[in-house]
């Protein structure tokens, strides 16, 4: 191109012909009309924040690949959830980096009534009560293979499985779980985790099933935190729902609607926005995502080395949450963005 050309012979027309007086600029001039048409808003009462808990007391250790999350003892745990009170934060979600020596082949101190992670939401309840505390009931952080499930001659076996959370469940909502989690994709699961919480009485108890969840690298971090990283033999393509599909992923919230879920979680997050919009638009129920530790580990990473402005990332990414439809988010930068939130 000629760069003496004026700009103006190449228009063939003036933009008021083109856009016909319609300039979707004009209400983005001001902060104040764009705050009049925003049509979405992150609030602190979108928030539910994932905790790590390990034994002790008075004991926190950080996750390599999680800067600022740290796993905490559960007397710590009790002070973070007075923080979180203190914040508006509506939910904690608890994940227990179970002792190495407590980790069998069957995940069976999952079935221990004052095993960790029962221990720490009772010390969450015994110190906040009004705050809802979500317990995960996988097998991962129990077994010896880090696998959701139990495992016989190198499978997965669905309904022992199944079978064992449920009772598992039961424990927590005694610990004072308000919300059963159940992260481990069996088949069947939701409804056998409602019909034991109604039979020992937790009518009250509710379930968010993590209906669709991905066989994702996402998760990486996570691993670390909760100690399976090394453990993992395998992958769990053979119960995570594969990253290429979305027919599939809504049979599952289907099903676990069916069963009895009063509330569906999407996860990975971000990368997975169609199917929160599409579950939403389908099933029209409370709608959760979560944005994972690999999701948090590649924003702390670029931000630390300023590669872009983590805090407007952090936001932005929560922002697009509510967009695709999400009710509210598992995210660990909770307390960061309740404080801001607050300024
Ligand atoms: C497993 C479980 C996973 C996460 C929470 N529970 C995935 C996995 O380890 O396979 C991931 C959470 C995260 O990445 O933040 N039941």
């Amino acid at each position: 191109m000629n760069r003496h050309t004026p700009i103006g012979t190449a228009m063939q027309r003036s933009v008021d012909e083109i856009t016909q007086g319609r300039r979707l600029r004009r209400m983005r001039k001001a902060d104040w009309s764009r705050r009049l048409v925003q049509e979405n808003r992150l609030t602190v009462d979108d928030l539910i924040w994932p905790v790590f808990a390990i034994e002790g007391e008075n004991r926190r250790e950080s996750i390599a690949a999680m800067p600022g999350v740290e796993r905490l003892s559960p007397d710590l745990l009790a002070r973070e959830a007075e923080r979180a009170a203190r914040l508006g934060i509506p939910a904690l979600a608890i994940f227990p980096n179970v002792d190495m020596s407590l980790r069998d082949e069957t995940g069976s101190n999952i079935l221990v009534a004052d095993n960790l992670i029962n221990r720490a939401t009772r010390a969450i309840k015994d110190a906040v009560p009004e705050i809802g505390v979500i317990t995960d009931v996988a097998l991962d952080p129990f077994t010896s293979h880090g696998h959701d499930g139990i495992l016989r001659d190198g499978i997965i076996v669905n309904d022992e499985t199944v079978a064992q959370i449920a009772a598992a469940a039961v424990l927590q909502a005694e610990a004072g779980a308000d919300v059963i989690a159940p992260s481990d994709m069996m088949d069947g699961r939701i409804g056998a985790i409602r019909d034991a919480l109604d039979a020992a009485g937790h009518q009250d108890v509710a379930i968010m099933s993590y209906a669709t969840k991905f066989a994702s690298a996402f998760y990486g971090p996570y691993r670390e935190a909760i100690g399976t990283g090394g453990l993992l033999k395998g992958d769990k393509k053979t119960y995570y729902i594969d990253p290429a599909n979305t027919d599939e992923a809504v049979r599952e919230t289907e099903q676990d609607l069916a069963e009895g879920a009063d509330m569906i979680m999407v996860k990975p997050g971000l990368p997975y926005l169609d199917i929160v919009h599409r579950l939403k638009a389908t099933f029209a129920v409370p709608t959760f995502a979560y944005q994972v530790s690999g999701e948090y580990a590649m924003i702390e990473a670029a931000s630390a080395n300023g590669w872009l402005d983590g805090e407007r990332a952090m936001m932005e990414s929560l922002l697009a949450f509510k967009r695709a439809g999400c009710d509210g988010i598992l995210t660990y930068f909770a307390p960061r963005v309740a404080e801001l939130l607050q300024r």
